[in-house]
């Protein structure tokens, strides 16, 4: 077992090395991580919510469910997390255990849209999520705000990365924070921290 702050160091370490292109990586390995500002902020947010029962799409090896885990633990929360590819689940799972944040988190392996559909017919999930973190494929983003928002607390909060970089998904990520902006029971802005993160409240 290791100090949570030594694992998010030695992943920082591992991502910097992959975004630099010092490391060979295959495509279906990379972390893809959140960056370490935005993984403050996510800490920084939890605790001020006093959140309890968090979603995260997209975990990869679990360098952003780390940072939650560190802050909703402390609230006697809980973390869901929805991963599709095995090798990460398994890369994910031995960092939990060196991070010692393993009892936080529960991992559900499938694809998002799969899970969310599973999760959406389920009444204990109504209004149940009060932390939510998107950041799987990009492509259905808005499909996955639609599905999640009911599962949303009234004054829950939703964090959805890579609003601004990589500059390939500049175009998805207009259309989505579009979306949000013509709801009118969410408030949204567009933080540059990161990777540029959208930060949205539901107010009913
Ligand atoms: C950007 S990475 C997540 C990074 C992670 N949140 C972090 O900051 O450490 C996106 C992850 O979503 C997963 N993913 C992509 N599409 C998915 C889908 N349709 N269902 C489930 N997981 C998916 C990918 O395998 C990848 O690990």
């Amino acid at each position: 077992m290791t100090n949570v702050f030594d694992v998010l160091e030695k992943l920082e370490k591992q991502s910097s090395l992959e975004k630099s292109r010092q490391v060979d990586v295959p495509s279906d390995e990379r972390m893809l991580a959140i960056t370490k500002e935005t993984g403050e902020l996510l800490n920084m947010l939890i605790r001020l919510k006093n959140a309890k029962n968090m979603l995260e799409v997209g975990m990869s090896v679990g360098y952003s469910t780390i940072w939650c885990a560190e802050a909703i633990s402390e609230n006697g929360g809980k973390i869901i997390t929805i991963e599709q590819n095995p090798k990460k689940i398994k890369r994910a799972k031995e960092n939990f255990q060196n991070a010692n944040v393993t009892n936080t988190i529960s991992i559900q392996e499938g694809l998002a849209m799969q899970v969310l559909r599973e999760f959406s017919l389920q009444e204990e999930y109504k209004e149940y999520f009060d932390f939510v973190l998107i950041d799987a494929d990009k492509e259905n983003v808005i499909e996955y705000f639609d599905m999640i928002l009911p599962m949303v607390s009234i004054g829950g909060v939703i964090i959805t990365d890579n609003m601004m970089y990589p500059e390939k998904y500049r175009e998805d990520m207009k259309k989505y924070a579009s979306h949000i902006q013509a709801n009118h029971n969410v408030r949204t802005i567009t933080s540059p921290i990161g990777n540029g993160e959208e930060i949205t409240v539901k107010l009913r």
